[in-house]
C-alpha cells in the first residue's frame, strides 16, 4: 500500500468478503464494505487478485466454524501463487463469530492470517489493515462494545436493491444451553431509535421499499426513545411512518420476548409483514428445561394461538435441534407433534452440535449420530411437507410482490410475497423495485410463479405514454 506521487495510490483496491451464516453477518459485511470504501476498497466478485478478502464467520455449529479453516488454506495457495507471480499480497482478515471465539486459536492455527476482527470491532478495520500491513502484531481486535461500534459507523449505506437489512439489537442474554452466541455476540444491546430512524430514513431515500431489523433475540429490543427505552412494537410504527417503506420484517425472535404490543402490532401496522421466524427448538418440555429455553410447547402453543387471532394469515417459521443431549424417541416424538399442531410455513433444523463452552458440551447421553440423522431426516420430510402446504394454499390467489432482482431467464423478475416466498413472473425490468400485484399460478420446490394482475398486467401490455426512470438492477 505504497502511496507515493505517481505511485498506483489512485487505482482502486480489490475487496472480497465471504459471508457465512445468519443474515447479521450478511448486515455485517456491507456494514465493513461501507466502512472500507473511503479507503479506495471496491467490491470484487471473487477472491482471485483481491487485495484484501475478509472472510466474516458463523461459529452456530461445528461444521460452520471448520469450514472457514479450509478456505483459509485455500486463500493462501492463492496468495503464494499470487506473489510468484509478481501479483500484490493479499491481506487475509478473519471477522465475525469464530474471530471473536477462537481469535488467538485462528492466529496460531492459521499463520496466513493476517488479522483477526471480531463483530464489535468493525469500525477499526481501517487502523488493522494499516498495522497489519506495517508489521505482524497488534492483529486482534475482539472486544465488546457494540455502541462504540454503532457510533463510528458511517451513516451512509450502500445499497443494491429495494430491500435491506438493518441491525437494531444485537447480543443475547438468553444462555440457551447448546448456544455459543451469548459467548461470541455478548450481552444483549438495542440501538436508539433515533439511529435507527435515520439508517431507515436514509435507506428509504435510496429507494428501498423493505428492511428487515436484524437483532439475535430481536424482540427484545429495548432501545433509548424519547421516553425511555421503546418496544419493537414502537420502534415498527414509527418506522411505519416513513414515507416509501411499504414493508418491514424482523428477525430473530424468541418465544419469551413477544410481548402482546408485538402481537398487537401484527393485527394494526399494515407495513408489517405476515411472516414470523419464531424458534421452538424442540417440543419436549423436558428437553426445553435443560436447553434453558424458559418456555414450555404449551406456552409456545398459545402464544401462536394468540398472534394468529391478531393475524390470521401470518407464516409461521422456526428452528429446530435434534439430538439434544438425553432426547429419547419420545422427547422426539413431542417435537413431531408440536410441528403438526402448528403447521409450519417453512423452517431450519439441525442436527445438535456440540459447542466447546457450551453448559450442553458438558451433559451427560450424548446422541448418537445415526439416531440423530434418522431424527432429521423424519422431521425434514414432515416441515418439508408443510411447505409444500402452505405454497400450494397460496396458488391461485393474488398477492403483492415486491420485485427485487431479474431471473435466470430473459424477461423475468423475482421478488418477494408478503408470507416471504420467492415469486417469479414475466415483467418487464421497470417494474423492479415496485409491489405488484401478481396472480400465483404455481408452485415449484422453492418458489412461487404468476402472472402479473390486473393493471400491472395491463399497463405492460401497452408500451408505457411516460418513459420512468429506470429502477436499479
Ligand atoms: N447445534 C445445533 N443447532 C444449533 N443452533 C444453535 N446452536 C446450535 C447447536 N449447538 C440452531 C438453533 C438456532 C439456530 C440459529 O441455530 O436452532 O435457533
Ligand atoms: Fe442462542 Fe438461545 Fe440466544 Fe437464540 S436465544 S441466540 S438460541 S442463546
Amino acid at each position: 500500500m505504497h502511496s507515493e506521487a505517481g505511485g498506483d495510490a489512485a487505482a482502486p483496491k480489490r475487496l472480497f468478503i465471504k459471508t457465512y451464516g445468519c443474515q447479521m453477518n450478511v448486515y455485517d459485511s456491507e456494514r465493513m464494505a461501507d466502512v472500507l470504501r473511503p479507503l479506495g476498497y471496491a467490491m470484487a466478485d471473487a477472491p482471485e487478485g483481491a487485495d484484501l478478502v475478509v472472510l466474516n464467520t458463523c461459529h452456530i455449529r461445528e461444521k460452520a466454524a471448520e469450514k472457514v479453516y479450509s478456505e483459509i488454506g485455500r486463500l493462501r495457495e492463492m496468495r503464494d501463487e499470487a506473489l510468484e507471480a509478481g501479483g500484490p499480497r493479499m491481506t487475509i482478515a478473519v471477522a465475525g463469530c469464530v474471530a471473536q471465539a477462537e481469535g488467538a486459536e485462528i492466529m496460531t492455527r492459521a499463520p496466513a492470517v493476517d488479522l483477526v476482527v471480531g463483530p464489535q470491532a468493525y469500525h477499526q478495520l481501517p487502523e488493522l489493515i494499516a498495522r497489519a500491513s506495517r508489521a505482524r502484531g497488534d492483529r486482534l481486535a475482539a472486544d465488546f462494545a457494540p455502541e462504540d461500534k454503532f457510533d463510528a459507523l458511517p451513516v451512509a449505506r450502500h445499497v443494491g436493491g429495494p430491500t435491506a437489512f438493518l441491525t437494531v439489537q444485537e447480543g443475547c442474554d438468553k444462555f440457551c444451553t447448546f448456544c455459543v452466541v451469548p459467548y461470541t455476540r455478548g450481552a444483549e444491546y438495542s440501538r436508539p431509535v433515533a439511529a435507527i430512524l435515520a439508517e431507515a430514513e436514509s435507506l428509504a431515500a435510496q429507494g428501498v421499499r423493505e428492511v428487515t431489523l436484524l437483532g439475535q433475540n430481536v424482540n427484545a429490543y429495548a432501545g433509548e426513545g424519547s421516553n425511555g427505552p421503546a418496544t419493537l412494537a414502537q420502534l415498527v410504527r414509527r418506522l411505519a411512518e416513513i414515507p416509501g417503506l411499504d414493508r418491514i420484517r424482523y428477525t430473530t425472535s424468541h418465544p419469551r420476548d413477544m410481548g402482546e404490543d408485538l402481537v398487537a402490532a401484527h393485527a394494526e401496522i399494515e407495513a408489517l409483514m405476515p411472516y414470523l421466524h419464531l424458534p421452538v427448538q424442540s417440543g419436549s418440555d423436558r428437553v426445553l428445561k435443560a436447553m434453558n429455553r424458559g418456555h414450555t410447547a404449551d406456552s409456545y402453543l398459545k402464544l401462536i394461538a394468540r398472534i394468529r387471532a391478531a393475524r390470521p394469515d401470518i407464516a409461521i417459521s422456526g428452528d429446530f435441534i435434534v439430538g439434544f443431549p438425553g432426547e429419547t424417541d419420545a422427547d422426539f416424538e413431542a417435537t413431531l407433534q408440536l410441528v403438526q399442531a402448528v403447521g409450519y410455513a417453512s423452517a431450519f433444523s439441525f442436527k445438535y452440535s456440540s459447542r466447546p463452552g457450551t453448559p450442553a458440551a458438558a451433559m451427560a447421553r450424548q446422541v448418537d449420530e445415526a439416531v440423530k440423522s434418522e431424527r432429521l431426516a423424519r422431521l425434514q420430510a414432515l416441515l418439508e411437507a408443510q411447505t409444500r402446504a402452505f405454497n400450494a394454499s397460496l396458488v391461485g390467489r393474488r398477492v403483492p410482490v415486491l420485485f427485487e432482482r431479474v431471473g435466470r431467464r430473459d424477461g423475468q423478475l423475482i421478488g418477494r410475497s408478503p408470507y416471504l416466498q420467492a415469486v417469479w413472473a414475466e415483467a418487464p425490468t421497470a417494474l423492479l423495485g415496485e409491489i405488484v400485484e401478481v396472480d400465483i399460478t404455481a408452485q415449484g420446490p422453492n418458489s412461487l410463479s404468476g402472472v402479473l394482475a390486473g393493471d400491472a398486467a395491463r399497463a405492460t401490455a401497452q408500451p408505457p405514454v411516460r418513459p420512468r426512470a429506470e429502477a436499479p438492477a
